[in-house]
Order: structure tokens, then sequence, then C-alpha cells
């Protein structure tokens, strides 16, 4: 794991977006993991101001998102079919025809989950896939004690979870019970992942995921295991690191040769 410790919420948006887009300039065609979340809006923002500006290009890239709710129409503003179109399609300018979500509205769950699993196969798997991370130790909708070798599928929202989306709905009973989510497998079949958060909230899941032990109670602990994975966080995501100097200190006497900013 590479940790890198940035002053604020901007700066984790502008410095993880660098990375997403060393990726997309190396290879045009890149297959995209996206999450949904306030997480990765900064991410989302920083670059489609470099799309804005000319300077880069998603046209040719495809993406497949993270996860889904399951039991709210596909036109609903927080179905995450909703956000990824309003937020990273449009800005970014991809082709929506090669973005694809879940489909958490489908009759027969079990066929779209193996479906969906075979989608990011035949498109060669994943590039880079963006992650937040979720205050008891989520990652995509994979709540605690998700399998490490799971692969999309549905899950039940822990109430913990529910509560903390309810933000993003008029009312907390209109949070969805039910999601559909690439598993914890799936999300170490990607070739890199870059996950980012933000704020004191994220503490405490930070340092389980970091530092903590190896451990299904804190899914976010399955990303000590990939080969490339690199975590921005702002100091108040960081202020629970016990090896916070010593992930400073590596950063900042980085080879120039590997520094992708
Ligand atoms: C959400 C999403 C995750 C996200 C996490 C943290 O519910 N399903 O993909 O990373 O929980 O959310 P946020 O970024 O809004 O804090």
């Amino acid at each position: 794991m590479e940790i890198i410790i940035v002053r604020d919420a901007d700066e984790v948006g502008r410095v993880a977006a660098l990375k997403i887009a060393s990726v997309v300039q190396r290879d045009p065609e890149a297959v995209l993991g996206l999450a949904t979340g306030s997480s990765p809006t900064g991410i989302y923002a920083s670059l489609a101001a470099r799309v804005a500006a000319g300077e880069l290009d998603f046209g040719r890239a495809s993406g497949f998102a993270l996860d889904e709710y399951v039991g709210i129409p596909l036109e609903h503003p927080e179905s995450y079919a909703s956000v990824i179109e309003r937020d990273v399609v449009v800005p970014l300018g991809m082709d929506a025809s090669k973005v694809r979500v879940p489909d958490g509205r489908a009759s027969d769950i079990e066929a779209a989950v193996v479906d969906y699993e075979r989608a990011i196969a035949d498109a060669g798997g994943i590039d880079i896939q963006i992650l937040g991370i979720g205050a008891n130790g989520h990652i995509g909708f994979n709540e605690p004690t998700s399998s490490f070798a799971s692969r999309t599928r549905i899950k039940t929202l822990a109430p913990q979870t529910r509560a903390d989306n309810a933000r993003f709905f008029d009312d907390p009973s209109q949070v969805p019970t039910h999601c559909l989510t690439q598993g914890l497998g799936t999300i170490l079949d990607a070739h890199e992942v870059v996950l980012v958060a933000q704020g004191s909230a994220k503490a405490s899941a930070v340092a389980g995921m970091v530092e903590g032990p190896l451990s299904a109670m804190c899914p976010g602990s399955a990303l000590q295991l990939p080969r490339r994975a690199t975590i921005v966080v702002d100091e108040a995501a960081a202020a629970d690191l016990q090896l916070a100097d010593y992930y400073r200190y590596t950063y900042a006497n980085k080879p120039v040769w590997q520094r992708f900013e």
C-alpha cells in the first residue's frame, strides 16, 4: 500500500485524480471502476476540469460502477445509475454505452450479477478501481464479515450504512435495505486500486484498513493484499494512523521516476 497524506479534501481529489489521469493517458481505452458517494466527487470534479481544458479524453475509456441500490427506480436521482450519469459520464465525456452499473432492478438478480462479472471479464478486467470507505470499514457495499473471495452479489446494508446514506434521501426510511456490489474478490482482481477518504469520521476505518489486522470485520483491510493500492487521505482521516510520519517521509522521498504527480 502507498499511503499519501495530504492537507485537505480538495488536495485528496486533486492527487487521486492525477493517479487516474496517468492511467488514462497511458491507455485511452482504460477500464475504470467507478465509486459513488461523497468521497470521490473531488476526483471527478478535478478530472472534469482537465477534460474541459482539453488535457484529458475519456471518450474511449469504459467503466463499471462499484455498486447499486436494489429497489429504487433507475430514474431516482440517488440510484447509482443516475449518480454515475450525472457525476461521471457527462462531466468526463464518457461514452454512456461503455459504462455499466449493476442492475438493481433485475427480476433475476442471480443472473444479473453473473452477467456483470462476465462483462467485467469480457472488458479485460478493471485497470483502476476508484474507492471510498465507509465509517464501518466497508468498501463498495461489502459490509463487515464480507468474504475476501466474494464476487458481485446482493448484500443487506448495515444499519450504520443506511443511516450514513440517509443524507441523500428525503426521509431515512427511503434508504434501500439491499444493494448489489462488486465483491471484495472482484475489487482485488483490479489491476490497481485508489482509495480516498476525507474527514475525522473515516479515521478509525482508515486505521483499520491500513494498519489493522487483515480481517473481514474491516473489509477495507483486504486492500493490504493487492500489489498496487494507493490510499489518499486528508489529515483528519489520517489522524489514527500510528505510522503517519513514516508515510509522510516515504512520500516526500519517493523517487522522481515513481511519481505520478
Ligand atoms: C457508500 C458507497 C461506497 C462508499 C462508501 C462511503 O455507501 N456504496 O462506495 O465508498 O459508502 O461513502 P461516502 O463516500 O459518501 O462517505
